[in-house]
């Protein structure tokens, strides 16, 4: 039986590494991946519910779907993710001809039901307990965390890999779908994060992202013995290999001191923070259910530049939240003025169905005033980002090559011997820069002399090199320890 898999990815480093995950359970099957849709076997379509707009994405591929399914009807079309957890109704009644709905807390299902329909067997689903549906800790346990262990080949990038370390979030922003789809929150155990961690290191991988959604509240309690994410930053900082450590996404009220000297004082610690601020209005904010007040986040912003020096921080932003006027509008963009964010990024509020935002409040802001505000905030942003590359001009940075820049790859040129290649500092910072394949992987000096908004240009430091002298390439392990 052929056995061509295509997947599609929408939404955040999670679903990144859900479909590594899937794809890594399938090639073991003997799936191959294709690029092509209609030469696939199997469809999967990993989904995301933060906004209408993800949600758009998936019907209207689906939608194209239609007629392709109709004359192969043994092609497999799967739902996999936030959306098929929240939505398994609407997408039989939207697209009948879907053969499986799986959620994020099952994922590991996802082969044997693969198998199921191409056995015939029609409209399966798999999905985890509601937030209303069971006592917590059967709700807990129907989400189960997808980490077998890892597969280099289905890695976009050998040398970096997500890491998951948290599932689920108890927040409830009032705005968010996530606590309802990804369940309660639940810390995976040290001991199989610094086992995996220790393969990818082995696998060759140099740069770990700890993923969360609120990743700073991390803890793990067995035994009486509580972890922390300072404390598991420690433990994975010892992994011969890993040169970089990085986690997203932090929740203000949970970033302590004890992280902040652990990120301070371990060098493989990457000093970049993505803590988003969401509003610059304390009305917004309470609306919002933040827990926090402008005041506190500037306090927290005091404490990371404080303990943190060479920080960069960045943040996320709402605009057009229900009740948002102009002036608590213009708060926020006080605010990004202030903050100085290395990069924010910025969303127009999407109602969801079932979060208390939908049910409390009218979406009242209309979508060019929410288009508007998004625009204005964005370009006061740009300007900041430009300022702050400003003053990278002619300093050297430490850059970890990912591989060949979004440009060279358009172009075709990757395989070359001469390609421009991209990376990123220690502070998360994107680097373009001449250079070649065999760089990939090595943390590389690199002196910039232009900068746009988001990109730093720069050219690899030679100047010890003669003539006959190869490029110099740092070994991996030499540039771990500067920021
Ligand atoms: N509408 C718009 N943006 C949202 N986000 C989360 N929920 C919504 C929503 N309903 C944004 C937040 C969050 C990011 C991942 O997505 O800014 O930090
Ligand atoms: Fe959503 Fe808030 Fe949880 Fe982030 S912290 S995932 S915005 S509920």
């Amino acid at each position: 039986m052929s056995k061509r898999l295509y997947i599609e990815t929408v939404g955040c480093q999670m679903n990144m590494l859900d479909s590594e995950m899937v794809v890594a359970s399938l090639r073991k099957k003997g799936y191959e991946l294709t690029n092509d849709v209609l030469a696939a076997d199997v469809v999967l379509f990993n989904t995301c519910s933060v906004r209408q707009h993800a949600e758009d994405k998936i019907y209207s591929a689906l939608g194209r779907l239609r007629r392709h399914k109709e004359e192969h009807p043994e092609t497999v079309v799967g739902v996999l993710g936030c959306m098929a957890q929240k939505d398994q109704a609407i997408i039989f009644e939207r697209a009948p001809y879907v053969d499986l709905i799986v959620g994020p807390g099952q994922l590991q299902q996802t082969p044997e039901l693969i198998e199921q329909a191409r056995a015939g067997v029609q409209r399966q689903s798999a999905l985890s307990l509601g937030r209303r549906e069971a006592p917590l800790e059967q709700i807990k346990r129907s989400h189960e965390t997808f980490d077998p262990l890892r597969d280099p080949t289905m890695r976009s990038s050998p040398y970096q890999a997500y890491v998951r370390i948290q599932i689920g979030c108890d927040k409830f922003c009032t705005y968010c779908i996530v606590p309802s789809v990804r369940g309660p929150e639940q810390g995976r155990p040290p001991a199989d994060i610094l086992a995996e961690t220790r393969v990818l290191a082995e696998q060759g991988c140099v740069e770990i992202i700890l993923v969360g959604q609120t990743v700073n509240s991390y803890r793990y309690v067995e035994g009486g013995k509580s972890t922390r994410l300072s404390e598991l930053l420690h433990m994975l900082h010892d992994v011969e290999g890993i040169e970089r450590l990085k986690f997203v996404t932090n929740y203000p009220n949970d970033m302590t001191d004890d992280l902040l000297h652990a990120v301070q004082d371990l060098p493989k610690c990457s000093p970049y923070f993505h803590v988003p601020l969401q509003s610059g209005s304390d009305r917004i904010l309470q609306r919002m259910k933040r827990g926090y007040t402008v005041d506190d986040y500037r306090n927290m912003l005091r404490r990371i530049r404080e303990i943190v020096p060479d920080a960069a921080v960045a943040s996320d932003f709402i605009v057009g939240f229900c009740g948002e006027t102009e002036e608590d509008f213009q708060q926020s963009v006080a605010l990004v003025e202030e903050c100085r964010f290395k990069n924010s990024f910025i969303f127009k509020y999407s109602e969801r169905t079932g979060t208390k935002g939908a049910e409390l409040f009218a979406d009242d802001v209309p979508y060019d005033v929410k288009q508007r505000r998004n625009n204005e905030l964005l370009a006061v942003q740009n300007k900041i980002c430009i300022e702050e590359h400003q003053a990278f001009l002619g300093r050297t940075v430490e850059v970890l090559v990912e591989g060949p820049s979004k440009t060279a790859v358009k172009q075709a040129k990757a395989d070359g011997p001469l390609s421009q290649m991209a990376g990123r500092t220690h502070c998360d910072r994107i680097v373009v820069f001449d250079g070649n394949l065999r760089q990939a992987g090595h943390i590389l000096p690199v002196t910039i002399y232009d900068a746009s908004s988001h990109t730093l240009f720069g050219s690899v430091v030679t100047e010890h090199r003669g003539p006959e002298q190869p490029l110099i390439e740092l070994s991996i392990g030499s540039g771990g320890a500067q920021k």
